[in-house]
């Protein structure tokens, strides 16, 4: 089955044996950050943020993020995933400053037009981090809106929910939004439905995770009603323990309320996933065939930010 993804943390997809290589070119120790099995180990949210940001810190010039993105999207494709839009952060790629965020850029957007030609598409969405503050995260909304265009099509933020309100960071978006990027804003994964009520307020047309409005009717029926799409991705909430299994996840619980939910990844390696894993469990849990995969995978097409003939493509 051809899968759309909306969903994807560049650094949070990288190898674990690819970040290991990388350290020792360079020299650094990060034995810390991974377990016997030389998988990523972190206990809880705060702590995999910890590990990912040690992670990304190999990760030091254009062409380590270059080597990443073919490894990531090469991995991608074989999952069978045609499209995917990565989190990519203009705060690890040259610390929110816009000359050195082009040369990271330019060295991404070469591997993402090879790649395109072996079969799989992708689209770069510029990510702030939440717990970086809002001043932080302006410097990528300007990095954003000064590099839209062919590969930078949508403005996003991550990070720790529980750190600030949404709308703290509304500058940042508006920045954005004028210069013509879609928006989306990871809420409703560890804040309920008020973080997602202030998510919404930013003007985003998907919520990363936003599966917390399963707490919300009143919630589930706006998202509904204005057709907001959920970059849901089970596989992760489930390893970090936001439910306990697979069955207990609400994605086929908000579906069925007529919420539009997609599928995603998140980040991989971390949690121990890829795409053909999520659609494995989701028929095992939900009983999942291909009626609902292909409805996911056309909510996907229709909420990518891309431009129109692209989007025929995905359809
Ligand atoms: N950054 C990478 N993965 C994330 C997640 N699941 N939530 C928030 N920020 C993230
Ligand atoms: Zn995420």
């Amino acid at each position: 089955m051809k899968k759309i993804e909306l969903h994807l943390h560049l650094e949070g997809a990288a190898p674990p044996g690819f970040i290991r290589g990388l350290a020792a070119e360079k020299g650094v120790d990060l034995s810390g950050i991974f377990d016997a099995r030389g998988h990523y180990a972190y206990s809880g949210f705060d702590h995999f943020l910890r590990v990912y940001e040690a992670a990304t810190g190999v990760l030091e010039t254009p062409r380590d993020y270059a080597r990443l993105l073919a490894e990531v999207l090469e991995r991608s494709a074989e999952e069978g995933v045609i499209y995917t839009e990565l989190f990519v952060s203009p705060e690890f790629c040259g610390g929110g400053d816009l000359a050195a965020w082009r040369d990271y850029l330019a060295a991404m957007a070469e591997v993402a037009a090879r790649m395109r030609g072996q079969g799989i598409d992708s689209r770069g969405l510029v990510t702030c981090i939440r717990h970086f503050g809002p001043d932080r995260a302006r410097a990528s909304a300007r990095c954003a809106a000064e590099t839209a265009g062919d590969w930078i099509t949508g403005f996003g933020m991550g990070g720790a929910e529980a750190m600030g309100r949404a709308t703290d960071f509304a500058w940042s978006f508006d920045c954005a939004r004028e210069a013509g990027l879609g928006l989306t804003c990871h809420a409703g994964e560890w804040g309920g439905p008020d973080s997602i009520r202030q998510a919404l307020s930013l003007g985003v047309s998907r919520l990363g995770h936003g599966v917390r409005a399963i707490d919300d009717p009143a919630l589930i029926r706006d998202l509904a009603e204005a057709g907001t799409v959920l970059e849901v991705c089970p596989g992760s909430n489930i390893a970090l323990g936001i439910w306990p299994d697979w069955p207990a996840h609400p994605i086929a619980r908000l579906a069925e309320a007529g919420v539009k939910v997609t599928v995603s990844t998140d980040d991989p390696p971390f949690f121990h996933t890829s795409m053909r894993r999520e659609y494995d469990r989701l028929a095992e849990a939900f009983g999942w065939g291909e009626t609902e995969f292909r409805q996911i995978n056309l909510w996907a097409a229709e909420a990518a930010f891309c431009d129109a003939d692209t989007r025929a493509r995905l359809r």
